[in-house]
Order: structure tokens, then C-alpha cells, then sequence
């Protein structure tokens, strides 16, 4: 028996050190240190230690053959948009997400509709617990085979008895290796697991997702290594008070990071959202004041988003100013032009605002809305239902152009508006649109065309 062996790790960033510090010198942060048990055998390979290994050779570009990689289509579109047209042989994603946002359910929803054979390891439910979900999923594939273990070396015993298509592992916090004898969850172990499951994955092709738990500050929970070792990372995110959910990718190595997932959750699991746009615009009777509709983009999809903003006198000396899917710093300089541009005096008012269907929107384009938004509140005038907008707006309160803006056109139009509004500089190829295309330089000829003052 060799040696129990133990370093310390910066439970934050991954950082090794010899001995315990107080504050991580990699990361900065104070009291991460934690000692771990590393006691390591010789080999670590997910095979058995004498497994030979082959001679490799540098290659020259040219002698490489091109392969356009091979991918397993998962049915469900919005997964395969996100990877980039489904998972690659060979590829291990992370999907991280909140606790209760709906990781197991929508890898197992994907487990349950494949052709193909998935084995589904969980280390966190038991088996019934799985089954009563899958009843609920209303999906079955003869296929999928459901797995209740945490060591690794036992996944790999089944995984090559079964030769699966694809392995889900739910979580990889709860795995631990023999190799290692720090506790599950633990900095190496994550680390030993995640590599092992990676070797395993390039060796025999078989694509591997790994669900990964994310601490209170949104980060995948164990080393930010884990990140740069595995090809795709995955993003679950939403409210979990709203309905919807959102898939984003953080890093692909096989495509764009640029596209986005939608789905409801029903008690039936999550349903793919085709058009999101319809739904993110609430249905409303009458002209309500605080509301405009941007059209965004989120990657390459046109998204009709609806903002919704209060202005109501400060009660207290220190007016309030709150966001829920908005940037609070973005709000507050947009407040700050409109002080300085359109003389509205918003110092002494409160001011919220919030994105419809809980989503959260990066887009500079929604700013006109905001803006616009902030404006009929404070106005109590209502902006017409049939007007959208997208423009950024910059510091002097002029109206600037955006990307895509054609795009953003087209689903307006689609979506039977009558109105866009944008800025002057935004370059139209297109001439024959339907809607009304208003071009706008300046914040007061905005106010001009909504209120008619
Ligand atoms: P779950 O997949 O367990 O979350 P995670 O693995 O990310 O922790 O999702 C749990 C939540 O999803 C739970 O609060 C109930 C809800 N849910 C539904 O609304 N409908 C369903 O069909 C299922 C299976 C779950
Ligand atoms: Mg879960």
C-alpha cells in the first residue's frame, strides 16, 4: 500500500499548493485552501494498467484527413441547435445548471426519445425515483438502459459490457474513482472522474454528458478545469418561478456558442419552444402603459421580446432602481441620458423594469425599448401595440444601428407589427417591407413619434 499522499487544493479555481495558505494565490480568494486526500496508483486509465499505448507521429496539415465529424442526432431540436447539429462521436458535454432548473429531466427525456443506446448513470436518484419520472415523460426507448452507481470503474465495467451509443452521467460530483480517496465532489476527484470519463470517451467514441451542479455564484461547481477539459459546456438557466428555460453554450468546440434552447416545463417535461417570440410578449386587452417590444436576437435567432417598466415617485431620498433581466449599471446610464437629453427628471422617481418570461437579454438592441418603456410610464402614455423597436442608444442620446437588423425586421413583420422603429443609420438592402419602417437619430425625435408632443 503506498503512502497516503495529500495536497492542498483552492476549492475555487483548482489551484494545487504544497501546503495550507490562507488566501489563494492563483485566485485571490480567502480561505478556499482544502486538503485532500491524492493517494494515486501508478495508473489512472479507465482500462486495465498494461493497456498499450500507441506511437504517435506529428503530422503535416495536408496528410490530415478531413472528416466531417460524426454526430448522433439527440430528437430534440433545440439540444441539436445548441451543439451545433447533435453530439459528436467521441465529445463530452458538461451541463450545468441551478438545482431543480431541470438537468435530469431533460437529459433523460433526450435518453428516453434517442433510437439509439443510451446507458443513463445516476448517482443521485434511485431507480424508482428514475422510473416514476420517465413515466411522467411519456417517452420510452427499448434502448435506454438506467444505471444506479457512483464508481467509475463499475460505469466502465457495465458501459463496456452494454457498448452503449451515448453515456449520460448524472452528476459528476456524485463519482469517485479508486485511484483517488479524496471524498465524492471533492477538487480531484472531479477532476480524476472527469478525465477518466474523457479518456473513456476518445477512446471508444462514445459521445458522454456530464451534469455538473453550479455554486451560488452561477459557476460550475469543482475546478474551472473541468471547463477547459471537456468540448461543449452547457448552460440550464431560468426562473425557476417562470416556466421557461434557456440552453446556452459557454464553449463548443464543434460549433457556434452564439445559439440558444427554449423549452417550457410541463408537468410532462420540458417542451421545445419553436416559436419563442409569441410567447414572450404577453397578451394584453387594453393599452397599458411601460411596455414596448424590442425585437432581439439571441445567436441567430429573431426573439419579439416585451419590457415592462414602472415609474413611480420615490418615497424614500434615494430613489430605487431595479432590473429583473436587465442590466442594473446599463439602466442606470440610460436613465442618466434620458436626464440629460430629453429633460425628464427621473432623479426623484423609482424606476423597474423587468424582461417578460423571466428571460435575461445581453442584446444592446432592447435599449430603445427600455428607453421607450421608461418613457410611457413616466408619461402615463401608452405606446401603440402594433410598434416595436431596435436600437442601441449611446451616451449623447443618439440612436444607433445594430446587427442583423433585417432579420429583426422580418420577425416583426411576421409577427404582424406595423412599426418598427430604428436608427438612421441602420442599413436596409430590402426596400419592399410591409411594416413601416421609422428611422430615428435622436432620443426627442423618438418622443416625437410615440407621443406626439
Ligand atoms: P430536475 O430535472 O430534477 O432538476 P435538476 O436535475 O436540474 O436538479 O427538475 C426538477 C423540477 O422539474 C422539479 O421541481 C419538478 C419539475 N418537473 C416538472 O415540472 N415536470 C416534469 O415532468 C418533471 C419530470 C419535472
Ligand atoms: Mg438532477
Amino acid at each position: 500500500m503506498a503512502k497516503t499522499k495529500t495536497t492542498f487544493f483552492c476549492q475555487n479555481c483548482g489551484a494545487q499548493f504544497p501546503k495550507w495558505i490562507g488566501k489563494c494565490n492563483s485566485c485571490n480568494e480567502w480561505n478556499t485552501i482544502v486538503e485532500e486526500v491524492i493517494q494515486k496508483e501508478e495508473a489512472k486509465s479507465w482500462k486495465s494498467p498494461n493497456t498499450e499505448r500507441k506511437v504517435t507521429k506529428a503530422l503535416k496539415l495536408k496528410e490530415i484527413t478531413a472528416v466531417n465529424e460524426e454526430r448522433i442526432g439527440t430528437f430534440n431540436n433545440e439540444l441539436n441547435r445548441v451543439l451545433g447539429g447533435g453530439l459528436v462521436k467521441g465529445s463530452v458535454v458538461l451541463l450545468g445548471g441551478e438545482p431543480g432548473i431541470g438537468k435530469s429531466t431533460l437529459l433523460l427525456q433526450i435518453a428516453l426519445r434517442m433510437k439509439n443506446k443510451v446507458l443513463y448513470v445516476s448517482g443521485e436518484e434511485s431507480m424508482t425515483q428514475i422510473k416514476l419520472r420517465a413515466d411522467r415523460l411519456k417517452n420510452s426507448n427499448e434502448n435506454c438502459l438506467i444505471l444506479t452507481e457512483t464508481k467509475t470503474q463499475h460505469i466502465f465495467n457495465v458501459a463496456q459490457e452494454t457498448a452503449p451509443d451515448v453515456i449520460v452521467i448524472d452528476s459528476i460530483q456524485t463519482l469517485h474513482t479508486e485511484y483517488i480517496e479524496a471524498s465524492p465532489g471533492s477538487i480531484s476527484q472531479i477532476r480524476e472522474t472527469a478525465s477518466e470519463l474523457i479518456k473513456y470517451a476518445k477512446e471508444t467514441d462514445t459521445p458522454v454528458v456530464l451534469i455538473g451542479h453550479i455554486t451560488k455564484e452561477g459557476n460550475i461547481a469543482g475546478p474551472k478545469i473541468l471547463e477547459h477539459m471537456v468540448d461543449v459546456v452547457l448552460q440550464f438557466e431560468g426562473d425557476r418561478n417562470h416556466t421557461y428555460r434557456i440552453l446556452r453554450a459557454q464553449k463548443n468546440r464543434f460549433g457556434s456558442t452564439a445559439e440558444l434552447g427554449i423549452y417550457e416545463m410541463q408537468h410532462t417535461g420540458l417542451r421545445e419552444v419553436d416559436n419563442p417570440s409569441e410567447i414572450l410578449i404577453s397578451e394584453k386587452d387594453s393599452d397599458l402603459t411601460g411596455t414596448a417590444i424590442s425585437a432581439t436576437l439571441e445567436g441567430m435567432r429573431p426573439l419579439m421580446i416585451e419590457v415592462q417598466s414602472l415609474v413611480s415617485t420615490a418615497v424614500y431620498g434615494t430613489p430605487q432602481r431595479s432590473c429583473t433581466g436587465y442590466n442594473i449599471k446599463r439602466l442606470n446610464m440610460l436613465l442618466a441620458v434620458l436626464e440629460k437629453r430629453a429633460g425628464f427628471k427621473l432623479g426623484a422617481k423609482d424606476v423597474f423594469l423587468n424582461i417578460a418570461g423571466g428571460l435575461r437579454v445581453e442584446d444592446p438592441a432592447i435599449d430603445l425599448a427600455v428607453v421607450s418603456a421608461v418613457l410611457s410610464s413616466n408619461s402615463e402614455i401608452s405606446i401603440p401595440q402594433n410598434i416595436c423597436f431596435a436600437a442601441e442608444v449611446g451616451l449623447a442620446g443618439e440612436i444607433r444601428a445594430i446587427s442583423r437588423v433585417e432579420q429583426r425586421i422580418q420577425e416583426a413583420e411576421k409577427l404582424g407589427f406595423e412599426k418598427i422603429i430604428l436608427s438612421k443609420f441602420s442599413k436596409i438592402a430590402k426596400k419592399n417591407y410591409k411594416i413601416e419602417i421609422i428611422k430615428v437619430s435622436k432620443i426627442e425625435e423618438v418622443i416625437k413619434v410615440l407621443f406626439q408632443v
